[in-house]
C-alpha cells in the first residue's frame, strides 16, 4: 500500500464477485486506484495503450494540471522560476528539493566549473563521428561513456549523487558545445571560470580565434528561461525511460543515455526541430497554411502539426504561453525579423479557430515557438534537441534519484495480453511446405 491511501475504495465486480482496490489522493487532488494487487487478487491484469491512463509512480518533484494549465517544480509556479531564476538555482531545487540559499549556490557553482572540461581522451571521441552525425547520437553516446570514465557509479549509485549530479551537469553542456565545434570543424572554445553556466556554453558554442563572441545579458537570461522552462515534466517518455532503465540496476550515464535516445523521438522532443522544417516547408510553399492544416486532418496522411497538442495539456502549454513572449523580447532586441514567426503566429491563429483541433484540446506546446529563439540566437535546426536535453538533465537525474531511493522501488515489468498462436506442434525444417 503507498502513501496519501484515502482510506476510500473503488469496487471492482467480475464474474459476479465484488472486490474493493485502495485509493490514494496526492497533494493537489490527483486521484488513482491503487492496482498493486489486482492480477494476485482477480487474475486479471490492465490495459492501457500508452499509459494514458496509468501512473507508473508517485513523486514530489513536478505537478502538472492539464485542464488548467499549471507547471509547479517542487512548489513553484513555472511563472515565477522562468522571470526570477537561474537555470542553475532551478537545477540546484530539482536536485536538493529547496532553492539553494547564496552559500549553496555559490558552492554548486564551484562544482560546476569543477566539472566543466572533458577528460582529453574523450575529446578523441569526436574525431571519429561521421561530419553528419546527428548531434544527439553523439550526445547519447558521449554521455554514456562518463559511466567508463567514473565508474564509481556502478559500486553504489547514490554514495556521491550530488558529485555526480553536478559532473553530468557540466559535462553535458560541454560535449553539447564541441560536438558542435567539431561539426563546424572549428577548434573547441574551453568552458571559462568568469562565465555562467549559460554564457559558457554560448561562449563554447560560438567563440573563435578570428571573432570572438560576445555574450550578451538578454541572450544569456532568454537561454536560462528555455532551459528552466525545459528542466523536468513529470513522467514524459524519456524520464519515464530513465526511470525504466535505472529501475534495474543502470548506472546514472547509462539511465540518462537512455533518456536521450527516447527524447531524440519527432513526438517528444525531436519536435522543436520538426516544427521549423514543418514552417520551412510552408514558407517555401507560398505559405499555403490551408495544405498543411488539411494534411494535419487527414486520417490517411501521417503529417501531425508539429509542437501542438500534448499528452497531458488540454489547454495551452504554460511553458509554450512563456517562450512565445520570449521570443517576441529577444528578437526585437537581436533585430532579427524571422518569416518563420510570422508564419507560426499565423497557423496558431488558424489552428486554434479549426474545429478540428479545438474539439481536440490541440494547443501549442513548448516546442511550437522554442525553435525560433534558437535560430534567433544562431543555434542550428540539428542541435533544437540537443537544448531540451540540456534543460531536461536536471529533472531526469532528480527523478532517477526519487526512484534510486523509493524503498518500494522494484525493476519496471510492465504485462501484456497475448494475442498470438496457440500451442502448435514443431514441424522439422524438412517437412516445411
Ligand atoms: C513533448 O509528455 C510530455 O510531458 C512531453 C513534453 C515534455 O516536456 O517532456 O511536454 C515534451 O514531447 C511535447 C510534445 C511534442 N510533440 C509534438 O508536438 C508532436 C505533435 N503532437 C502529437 O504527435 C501529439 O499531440 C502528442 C504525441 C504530443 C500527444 O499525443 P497523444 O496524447 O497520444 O494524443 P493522440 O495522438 O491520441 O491525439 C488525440 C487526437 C488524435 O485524433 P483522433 O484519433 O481523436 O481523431 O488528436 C490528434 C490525433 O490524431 N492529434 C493531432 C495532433 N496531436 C494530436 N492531429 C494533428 N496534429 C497534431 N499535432
Amino acid at each position: 500500500m503507498t502513501q496519501n491511501t484515502t482510506g476510500r475504495v473503488a469496487e471492482l465486480k467480475i464474474d459476479g464477485k465484488v472486490y474493493t482496490l485502495p485509493t490514494l489522493e496526492g497533494t493537489e487532488g490527483d486521484k488513482a486506484i491503487d492496482i498493486s494487487n489486482l492480477l494476485q487478487e482477480t487474475g486479471y491484469i490492465t490495459l492501457d495503450s500508452g499509459y494514458k491512463n496509468t501512473g507508473s509512480c508517485t513523486s514530489s518533484i513536478t505537478y502538472l494540471d492539464g485542464n488548467d494549465g499549471i507547471l509547479r517544480y517542487k512548489g513553484y509556479d513555472i511563472e515565477d522560476l522562468a522571470e526570477k531564476c537561474t537555470f542553475v538555482e532551478v537545477a540546484y531545487l530539482l536536485l536538493h528539493d529547496e532553492l539553494p540559499n547564496p552559500r549553496e549556490l555559490a558552492q554548486f557553482k564551484q562544482l560546476l566549473e569543477q566539472f566543466a572540461l572533458l577528460h582529453e581522451d574523450m575529446i578523441h571521441f569526436f574525431d571519429h563521428f561521421p561530419p553528419y552525425a546527428a548531434p544527439m547520437s553523439i550526445l547519447s553516446v558521449m554521455v554514456n561513456c562518463l559511466s567508463s570514465y567514473y565508474p564509481e557509479m556502478g559500486d553504489d549509485p547514490l554514495a556521491n549523487i550530488d558529485i555526480t549530479a553536478a559532473r553530468l551537469l557540466s559535462k553535458i553542456r560541454t560535449i553539447a558545445a564541441f560536438s558542435y565545434k567539431k561539426s563546424m570543424g572549428q577548434p573547441l572554445i574551453y568552458p571559462r571560470h568568469d562565465l555562467s553556466y549559460c554564457g559558457n556554453f554560448l561562449n563554447m558554442m560560438f567563440d573563435n580565434p578570428v571573432r570572438p563572441y560576445l555574450v550578451q545579458p538578454a541572450v544569456v537570461s532568454t537561454l536560462n528561461k528555455l532551459l528552466i522552462l525545459h528542466a523536468d515534466h513529470e513522467q514524459n517518455c524519456s524520464t519515464s525511460t530513465v526511470r525504466l532503465v535505472g529501475s534495474a540496476g543502470v548506472n546514472l550515464y547509462s539511465s540518462i543515455s537512455a533518456g536521450i535516445n527516447a527524447l531524440w523521438g519527432p513526438l517528444h522532443g525531436g519536435a522543436n526541430e520538426m516544427v521549423i522544417q514543418m514552417l520551412e516547408a510552408i514558407h517555401n510553399d507560398g505559405n499555403d497554411f490551408i495544405k498543411y492544416i488539411n494534411k494535419a486532418k487527414d486520417k490517411s496522411d501521417p503529417f501531425k502539426l508539429s509542437g501542438f497538442g500534448h499528452r497531458v495539456y488540454k489547454t495551452f502549454d504554460p511553458r509554450g504561453t512563456i517562450i512565445k513572449q520570449a521570443c517576441d523580447e529577444i528578437l526585437e532586441v537581436l533585430h532579427v525579423s524571422d518569416p518563420l514567426l510570422d508564419i507560426a503566429r499565423e497557423l496558431e491563429e488558424i489552428a486554434l479557430n479549426d474545429e478540428y483541433f479545438v474539439k481536440r484540446n490541440l494547443y501549442p506546446n513548448i516546442d511550437f515557438y522554442s525553435g525560433i529563439i534558437y535560430r534567433a540566437i544562431g543555434i542550428p535546426t540539428n542541435m533544437f534537441t540537443v537544448m531540451f536535453a540540456l534543460g531536461r538533465l536536471p529533472g531526469w537525474v532528480a527523478q532517477w534519484t526519487e526512484m534510486s531511493v523509493d524503498p518500494s522501488r522494484k525493476i519496471g515489468r510492465p504485462r501484456q495480453v497475448y494475442i498470438g498462436e496457440k500451442q502448435r506442434n514443431f514441424v522439422a525444417l524438412d517437412d516445411r511446405g
